[in-house]
């Protein structure tokens, strides 16, 4: 990824210095390559061109608004899991059709909601949830478009937290019950089946998993035709990997192709469901380091980024690489040192027994491929405000979602009328 990169002993994001970014945003801030963005998508383009096929960003990898519109205008559809998503992709431009509604849990008024607004497909997760889709279709006067979410019972080899598609994971239908399922679906009058859907997974780093669990949804899908079903859609969802420390995931080409070669004969229209793929290499985290503290076993290099900005170390043991914003010289000595967060839990860490060239107070560091999964699960602990976003793209660098300040943070909540002013 050459979009974050040295130059004249800086870190730029494309060509602007991260720390031009620093001076005027403050610290601590996301930071997008637009450029690095286009790159993926356009490898995903690429590899569908040909292929009947769409794509759904993943909205839940990254919800700025700016990168769902940057993807929105290349022509991608949106993957949702909540109203709350659903309304950002419309405010993006996203048009309703081209939305998909996944979620294990949706609540009917979301559903009516997401049919209110047209949405283009929802893939339904189990049998409760076609009863409540078909009654709120059924009082809104109109027909739902959907899919029923298989889980394929394949173990996608990745952390726990993130593998979704095996028996003892609360996503889609079993493969056993399934039939069950599109016979039910196929008597609900408000209901249209147009296709099966899974997703098994997230940061998979081969594709075997994936040809494995189609070769399961493919005979399903034959049993189905048979028992009289339509299905047209096959929705292969996310889940492919990207570099965080030494892993080899599968290029984009290799993946689509392996789907596409899978999935031939079938006569679907394939959707492609990624997220972190998308939007992970191309977005950093960048802190300011408060202070150095030597112990007796280590060294605490804290910063100003912590676990409520970028959960995924604390949370999955994640590794995400840490390089210093002013460009080290290359015989640089390196010190063995925990990056940690000024929160009050030991689980605050960004890393853990890192060998970085010497750090002190007020330099910058960047974190890398912290663009899926971070800003959007970062939260205000210890009353911090939600670190910023920022975009850059070539020579132009935006704002596109500012910290909030502590009194808009306050001025949110209320006292109870008994207690007074
Ligand atoms: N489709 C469905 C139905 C999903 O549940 C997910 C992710 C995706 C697509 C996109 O998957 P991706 O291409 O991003 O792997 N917070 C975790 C990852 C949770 C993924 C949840 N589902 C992490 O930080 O690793």
């Amino acid at each position: 990824m050459t979009s974050f990169a040295y130059k004249d002993g800086e870190m730029h994001a494309e060509g602007v210095a991260l720390k031009a970014i620093a001076q005027q945003v403050g610290t601590p801030f996301y930071c997008y390559s637009a450029e690095a963005l286009r790159a993926a998508f356009g490898e995903f383009a690429g590899g569908m061109k040909g292929l009947n096929a769409s794509l759904c960003y993943a909205l839940k990898a990254n919800s700025n608004l700016a990168v769902i519109k940057l993807f929105g205008d290349l022509g991608a559809g949106a993957d949702i899991v909540s109203v709350g998503e659903m309304q950002r992709a419309l405010a993006a431009g996203i048009p309703a059709r081209r939305i998909v509604y996944s979620g294990v849990g949706k609540k009917a008024g979301e559903l009516a909601a997401a049919l209110q607004a047209g949405v283009g497909q929802i893939n339904v997760e189990s049998s409760a949830e076609l009863e409540t889709l078909n009654a709120v279709a059924g009082q809104l006067g109109v027909k739902a478009d959907i899919t029923i979410r298989v889980n394929p019972d394949i173990d996608a080899g990745t952390h726990e937290k993130i593998t979704t598609g095996r028996k003892e994971n609360k996503f889609g239908i079993d493969l056993d019950l399934a039939r069950d399922a599109f016979a039910k679906a196929g008597k609900l009058a408000n209901l249209r089946v147009v296709g099966i859907a899974m997703h098994i997974g997230s940061q998979l780093t081969t594709l075997d998993p994936y040809r494995a669990a189609i070769v399961r949804v493919r005979d399903l899908i034959q049993q189905l035709r048979a028992d009289g079903h339509r299905i047209d859609r096959f929705d292969i969802g996310g889940g492919l990997g990207i570099v965080y420390a030494d892993e080899q995931p599968p290029s984009i080409a290799d993946f689509i192709q392996v789907v596409g070669k899978e999935t031939a004969g079938l006569g679907c229209e394939l959707t492609f469901e990624p997220g972190r793929r998308l939007v992970g290499e191309a977005g950093v985290l960048v802190s300011e380091v408060i202070l150095v503290k030597p112990g007796v076993s280590k060294t605490f290099v804290i910063v100003d980024a912590a676990m409520n900005d970028l959960i995924r170390p604390t949370l999955y043991e994640a590794w995400h690489d840490i390089l210093p914003v002013r460009q080290p010289r290359p015989d640089a000595a390196t010190i063995r040192c925990d990056i940690v967060g000024p929160i009050c839990e030991s689980g605050d860490y960004l890393a853990q027994n890192r060998d970085l060239p010497a750090l002190s107070a007020g330099e910058l560091i960047m974190v890398r491929s912290a663009g899926a999964y971070g800003a959007v699960m970062a939260s205000s602990y210890n009353s911090r405000p939600l670190a910023p976003e920022v975009m850059v793209d070539g020579m132009r660098f935006a704002v596109t979602r500012p910290r909030p300040t502590i009194e808009e943070m306050i001025s949110a909540e209320r006292l109870p009328p008994w207690m007074g002013n």
